[in-house]
């Protein structure tokens, strides 16, 4: 069994079963600004599972490439365990108001029993033990029943309840985390059991309880997490249903190959294990007296190959970041074995995904430039910030050795000017006070980043009022700025939050005075005639023929959404602006009520930013 086996087995089964297959989204998606990687597969899906029509039916399936290194759903401190990886494919179906738990749990045992082969013996379940005003999901509980005793297993001691904390999901986490708008339900998980031989438990936060199917020694594992995605919430925090009861299902492909391989290390499966041996070649040292780095080096560098294949630059913003902390990490566990040379390493990652991901070979070079052009300026910063030590301590007539001491504030300085973390700081040898550094970075991070929380709030969409008025003021600058300046101009990014609109685009200068007036007075005249919004779902070819534009050049099957601002699509000559895009907007033009710029910036490379405020 193969990871590629994983994801074929899976697909065909749910085709079977009438689901359409859709296509796996890119990770950096195009159209939500509000977060930085795909990190679910329903992502794409949640205007239909909120009750949007789905012009291609009521059943998919696919499998989606997810990233989960930000926000609620962050895994990257988590990479050094048995199980633990920040990217990985997930395989998901959905029924978007269609069947339910009675069809979806039995069809979920049989694929893992029957197409995986997986052991029913050593699989358990867990179920919605009820939390606040939710009650226990009993339907659930009697699903799972008649599928263990029909199968002749002991129902007792195979099905675990818990509460909110492990059996309810949205992208926020438990119902109380959850923003107004965003949908989630309780949710029912399997486990599979590598036996109670495992040594982990000493390591785990119950060490002194009994292991249970949650407790995180790795000695169960979970293994696939189907979701009733029926709520949603209110503005005052209450909880009402969606029009439809979905299903949202999800599983890890790379844990799965874990069950079939009855393998309790995700590194040791035939998957990760010639990276494994590639990182012992290069290095000289064994995997089982250096597990930690190696798995970082692993897990991380993986990551790094595919948001790299995403067009994603190192940088110190948003996926840029992410990514330098990612190449970061690797290169400092890869240093601290002695390593030199990454690029058999990286090569042997692209070798590991190739047949689920034949594109990663045709970026190949562009890969490895990213990650090596990355580990080359790492280096150059820890040599910077030696020599700015050196030069700060000769004073004092000592020469700064390796263990040296230095000053919480000088380590800030290093942070903020060489970007080195306190971590990177200190694998180059030198020790400062932890606390002092702390506050430091608090006094910081309060001052520079009081919009960027909004912002991320683990990749949630905000659908404020202000936030949706950004949304449709984007597209009137959009049109006219590309009929101020030509239709070679076109939208490169955006990020849209309460308090402002952010707009990139290609162009290689700053707008003059009188242009910025111009834009704002033919934005704002577009707003006064109060122009009704609405999108339609057509042919992507179509819409391409009619002249949409905008980043949202994905699609779900052959059809795509399609916002209008004026006109439709039998009269597209009537319409201003024709963008593909996932919404939402407002009704009428007239509701963004102004539109003024803020701000310009250079982006390099010829990409401008602009700021505007609306309302
Ligand atoms: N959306 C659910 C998850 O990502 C299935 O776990």
């Amino acid at each position: 069994m193969t990871a590629f086996d994983i994801v074929d087995k899976y697909i065909k089964f749910f085709e079977k079963r009438d689901h359409k297959k859709i296509p796996n989204s890119p990770l950096v998606p195009k159209n939500d600004p509000t977060t930085l990687f795909t990190n679910s597969g329903m992502q794409p899906l949640i205007p239909y599972l909120a009750g949007e029509k789905h012009p291609e039916g009521k059943r998919f399936v696919n499998v989606q490439n997810v990233f989960r290194g930000q926000g609620a759903l962050d895994d990257i401190n988590e990479v050094g365990d048995n199980r633990h990886l920040t990217f990985f494919r997930m395989i998901g179906n959905w029924s978007l108001g269609d069947y339910f738990k009675k069809e979806q749990l039995p069809w979920i045992f049989e694929y893992i029993t029957k197409d995986l082969g997986i052991n029913q013996e050593k699989l358990y379940v867990s179920i919605f033990g009820g939390h606040n005003e939710f009650s226990q999901d009993n339907e659930a509980l009697s699903v799972w029943t008649e599928i263990f005793e029909n199968v002749g297993l002991n129902p007792t001691n195979r099905i675990f309840h818990y509460d909110a904390h492990k059996n309810w999901w949205s992208r926020a986490g438990i119902p109380e985390n959850m923003p107004e708008g965003e949908i989630g339900g309780p949710s029912s998980e399997i486990f599979y059991d590598f036996g109670k031989d495992l040594k982990l438990h000493e390591n785990s936060q119950y060490k002194n309880a009994l292991c249970h199917i949650n407790c995180d020694c790795g000695r169960y594992l979970e293994i696939s997490n189907t979701v009733f995605m029926q709520y949603k919430k209110q503005p005052n925090g209450t909880f009402s249903n969606l029009p439809q009861q979905n299903i949202d299902h999800g599983a890890g492909v790379e844990r799965l190959l874990m069950a079939a391989e009855n393998q309790p290390d995700v590194f040791l499966t035939s998957l990760f294990a010639p990276t494994i041996t590639t990182i012992e070649k290069q290095t000289n040292k064994s995997y089982e007296k250096n597990v930690r780095e190696m798995r970082m080096i692993s897990a991380h560098l993986s990551s790094s190959v595919f948001i790299a294949d995403a067009n994603v630059y190192p940088s110190n913003t948003e996926q840029g970041y992410i990514l330098r902390r990612l190449i970061r990490r690797s290169v400092d566990s890869f240093n601290k074995l002695g390593g030199k040379n990454l690029d058999n390493i990286i090569e042997s990652i692209v070798d590991q995904f190739k047949q689920t991901d034949p594109n990663l070979v045709e970026n190949f070079e562009k890969i490895k430039g990213t990650i090596l052009e990355e580990q080359e300026k790492y280096a150059h910063s820890q040599k910077r910030a030696k020599s700015f030590l050196i030069k700060k301590y000769k004073h004092q007539g000592d020469e700064l050795m390796s263990n040296t001491e230095i000053s919480a504030e000088d380590a800030f300085v290093i942070y903020t000017t060489h970007g080195l973390s306190p971590t990177q700081i200190k694998n180059l040898g030198y020790s400062f006070d932890q606390q002092k550094f702390a506050e430091k970075m608090k006094e910081h991070k309060n001052l520079s980043k009081k919009g960027a929380e909004k912002k991320f709030r683990g990749g949630l969409a905000d659908h404020s009022k202000q936030t949706v008025m950004g949304h449709t003021a984007t597209h009137l600058m959009h049109t006219a700025l590309r009929d101020m300046f030509g239709t070679d101009l076109h939208q490169s990014g955006s990020n849209i939050t309460s308090e402002r609109v952010r707009f990139d685009f290609n162009f290689d200068r700053k707008l003059t005075d009188e242009e910025v007036a111009k834009l704002e007075k033919v934005v704002n005249k577009k707003i006064k005639e109060n122009i009704p919004v609405h999108f339609e779902m057509i042919p992507t070819d179509k819409a391409h023929e009619i002249g949409a534009i905008g980043l949202f050049m994905d699609t779900y099957g052959e059809s795509s959404k399609i916002y209008f601002i004026g006109g439709d699509s039998k009269n597209p000559e009537k319409s201003y602006s024709i963008e593909f895009c996932g919404g939402p907007h407002v009704e009428f033009t007239g509701e963004v009520k102004s539109f003024k710029i803020i701000k310009q910036d250079a982006l390099g490379r010829g990409f401008r930013r602009i700021y505007a405020k609306v309302g």
